[in-house]
């Protein structure tokens, strides 16, 4: 139990830090009802807040940093900590749902949004995306079309190993300065809470990503400063805790919230792999493979069991959907390894003109060490014809991947 004294040390400097500093940082506002200094957690309920439910059920949308990765045992991950530091604040029993997921864009939850909501239903929803960005604000669109409970940006950070980690283009990934300003333009739009770690880190750790702060904080063996260790995640979530049973009133304020998206009277069809329920149905029966090339891998390198998507290597090979589609838009959901292969997704052939219309050339901006579930967005309608994909240069080492495609008709 090495960690045991680090923790204690950081519990104390933490504890005497919170003492002597007022909040510094007039960047990072903290989001936090009254003033003065953190409540205690594990003190019982705290006083002036509305009664914590006796259950409560929290769904957690996230990355690798949500899945655990960076810590060392399955109950040191922030989630975990966040529930037993709630429990114990509150009083309160906590169903914790998490569907984080390695290497996955916000957009990907975002898309099918009922599939989520076959279990119990979830009281308050949390959401991680410092690593990965994608179009949050989309996601909490999903959310807020189909449920009133409100969200909760979890807002950690990675030292942008980017370029470290990238094996190709070292753009390729967006950085994570950029990735938290995503963030908050979701947060801004719907009036959510946000939970800045780096906020509450800083008077303690200067930058958490400083040649002496990165290695207490963060996982240093693959991929150093991406993602938060043992101390980081157990920081993170009684951060999260205290921060919750501090604003529970204002979170649960249902007139604070800027109002739900405008009704949409688009309707969606969707196809995933390994997500049955809901309103999505298997990607694998979607589509068939027009002569040799592609198949259905349920366990793509990477060590992610859960992935299951259509795989190419095959340069030319095409991946042909089983019936004609119908959208007026769509987003496809695509595998991305750190070398990327081309995609072009096409529409028909028409059976009038004989002719196919390209929706999308894909050219994958992402290039990392691993894999990623990204989406692009089809430029284009598709009306009764079929969707074609086209791996252009895909290569043993150059995987083309199809995971998931999700489609909107105009009501
Ligand atoms: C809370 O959950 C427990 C166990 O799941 C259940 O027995 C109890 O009835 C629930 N209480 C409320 C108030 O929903
Ligand atoms: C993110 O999604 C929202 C809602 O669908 C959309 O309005 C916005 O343009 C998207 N942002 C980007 C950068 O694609
Ligand atoms: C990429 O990952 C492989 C193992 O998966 C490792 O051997 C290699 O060093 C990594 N490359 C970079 C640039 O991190
Ligand atoms: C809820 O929010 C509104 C708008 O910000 C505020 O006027 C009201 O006092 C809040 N109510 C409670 C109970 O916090």
């Amino acid at each position: 139990m090495a960690g045991l004294g680090s923790y204690g040390k950081a519990a104390l400097v933490l504890g005497l830090a919170m003492l002597l500093l007022p909040p510094l940082h007039r960047h990072y506002p903290r989001c936090r009802v009254g003033s003065g200094a953190p409540a205690a957690l594990a003190a019982g309920p705290a006083p002036a807040v509305p009664a914590f439910p006796r259950n409560l059920t929290v769904m957690v949308f996230g990355g690798s940093t949500s899945t655990g990765r960076g810590t060392s045992a399955k109950g040191n991950r922030w989630t975990e900590v966040f529930r037993r530091a709630f429990e114990a604040a509150t009083g309160s029993s906590v169903t914790l749902i998490n569907k984080a997921r390695g290497g996955t864009e916000a957009d990907f939850f975002a898309s099918c949004f009922p599939r989520y909501l076959s279990g119990p239903k979830p009281d308050l929803f949390l959401l991680e995306f410092a690593i990965n960005g994608g179009n949050v604000t989309r996601l909490v669109e999903s959310i807020y079309r189909h449920t009133d409970a409100p969200v909760v940006l979890v807002r950690q950070m990675s030292c942008f190993p980017a370029s470290r980690y990238a094996a190709g283009d070292p753009t390729g990934r967006v950085s994570w300065p950029e990735q938290r300003e995503e963030q908050r333009t979701a947060g801004y739009v719907y009036r959510l809470h946000e939970f800045d770690l780096v906020n509450e880190l800083v008077p303690y750790y200067g930058s958490p990503c400083s040649r002496e702060s990165l290695p207490k904080l963060f996982d240093t063996k693959l991929a150093p400063g991406q993602h938060l260790n043992d101390l980081g995640q157990r920081l993170l979530g009684e951060f999260v805790a205290r921060e919750l049973v501090r604003n529970w009133g204002a979170i649960n304020n249902a007139s604070r919230r800027a109002a739900a998206p405008a009704g949409s009277n688009e309707r969606e069809s969707c196809f995933y792999a390994g997500n049955g329920g809901g309103s999505a149905n298997s990607v694998k029966t979607a589509f068939a493979p027009e002569g040799e090339g592609w198949t259905f891998v349920t366990n793509v390198p990477a060590g992610r069991k859960y992935e299951a998507c259509w795989s190419s290597a095959v340069p030319g090979s095409r991946l042909v959907s089983v019936a004609p589609v119908n959208f007026d838009r769509a987003t496809m959901y695509l595998e991305y390894s750190h070398r990327p292969a081309k995609l072009r997704v096409s529409c028909g052939p028409n059976a009038a003109t004989g002719k196919s219309v390209t929706l999308s050339e894909v050219t994958a901006h992402l290039g990392m060490n691993g894999t990623m579930i990204q989406s692009v967005v089809l430029t284009g309608q598709c009306r009764s014809q079929r969707l074609t994909v086209e791996a252009l240069d895909a290569g043993p080492q150059q995987p083309a991947r199809v995971c998931g495609i999700s489609m909107f008709v105009s009501g």
